[in-house]
């Protein structure tokens, strides 16, 4: 377990999952799906987004608006992949740390978004708390998950495929460190962590293993693209993407603050040329190759 008492969550590093679980076209629909939500969700402009388990950057490159973006994962390897893919520019910044500890100063933020990594932790609670110290009032934060009560699940358990009930407002694990949520469950936790979801779409509603084929992508996109407005209110798809805006009235991080230690949350931290130094528990953090690594190990 990592230090400062974080559950314990999936680890990426190491990882062939770009190319394992998108490489090849295997997901081109959900991949589609997931660019048409977002083109619909994001803002037009911005000035900081964060990415949160942006993992090799798959999406990054969507957040057109924004001006800078930050890659933050706990994967070293996923943060390399995606440096690999989008180069080193002044517009991407990339940062290994833990969603439960992040090292970015209160109010920092002006957008944020979190795809398929929801389903990866356990204390669903801590994650968003931490989420919303980072973000500015009134900023928009972009969560996918992965929805419990979709129309598979409701499908096997009634046949009695399926053991446990999609209806029922806990999170299962439905793989070692894979959990489904309940919508209601993550809308319920989002308020209560001080976002206001603004609105909810459904996505790859036609996630069904024999369509996906090549020749059919081109109708399935057109007929998802509607379903995703159509279908939200039954929330029944296999992945959920919210939009959110942040509720709680705090100031925004002054110009001078970007980083804050994770360790002892001192704002007295330095970029030296190899590292960041923090001056109050004396903590190195590595630069490793222009990615900053924040990790508690
Ligand atoms: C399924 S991948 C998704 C990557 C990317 N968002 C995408 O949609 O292509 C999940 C990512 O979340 C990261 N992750 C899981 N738990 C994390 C945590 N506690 N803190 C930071 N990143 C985490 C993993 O390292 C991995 O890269």
């Amino acid at each position: 377990m990592p230090e400062n008492n974080s559950p314990i969550f999936c680890n990426y590093d190491e990882s062939d999952y770009q190319n394992r679980f998108w490489g090849e076209g295997k997901r081109a629909y959900e991949d589609a799906s997931e660019a048409i939500a977002l083109e619909r969700l994001l803002p037009k402009s911005g000035r900081l987004m964060l990415e949160i388990g942006a993992g090799a950057g798959r999406n990054t490159l969507r957040y057109r608006g924004y001006e800078r973006i930050v890659l933050m994962d706990y994967a070293l390897t996923q943060l390399q992949q995606a440096q690999q893919r989008l180069g080193k520019s002044d517009r991407f910044i990339y940062v290994t740390a833990d969603v439960y500890h992040m090292p970015f100063a209160d109010g920092l933020f002006d957008g944020a978004t979190m795809i398929r990594v929801l389903h990866h932790l356990s204390e669903i609670h801590s994650a968003l708390a931490e989420i919303q110290r980072v973000m500015q009032y009134q900023s928009v934060f972009i969560l996918e998950f992965a929805n419990k009560r979709n129309l598979k699940a409701i499908f096997r358990y009634l046949t009695g495929k399926q053991d446990w009930n999609p209806f029922s407002p806990e999170q299962v694990e439905f793989a070692e460190l894979n959990f489904d949520n309940h919508p209601d469950t993550v809308r319920k936790a989002l308020i209560e962590n001080g976002f206001i979801p603004e609105k909810v779409l459904t996505v790859s509603n036609l996630r069904i293993e024999s369509l996906k084929k090549e020749e059919n992508l081109d109708w399935m996109l057109k007929l998802e693209s509607a379903l995703q407005y159509l279908a939200s209110p039954f929330k029944l798809s296999p992945s959920i993407f919210i939009r959110n805006r942040q509720s709680l009235e705090k100031p925004d991080a002054v110009d001078w603050e970007f980083f804050k230690c994770p360790s002892c949350h001192s704002y007295e931290i330095v970029e030296e040329s190899v590292k960041v130094h923090c001056h109050s528990c004396g903590r190195d953090y590595p630069i490793i190759d222009g990615i900053y690594d924040f990790r508690l190990k």
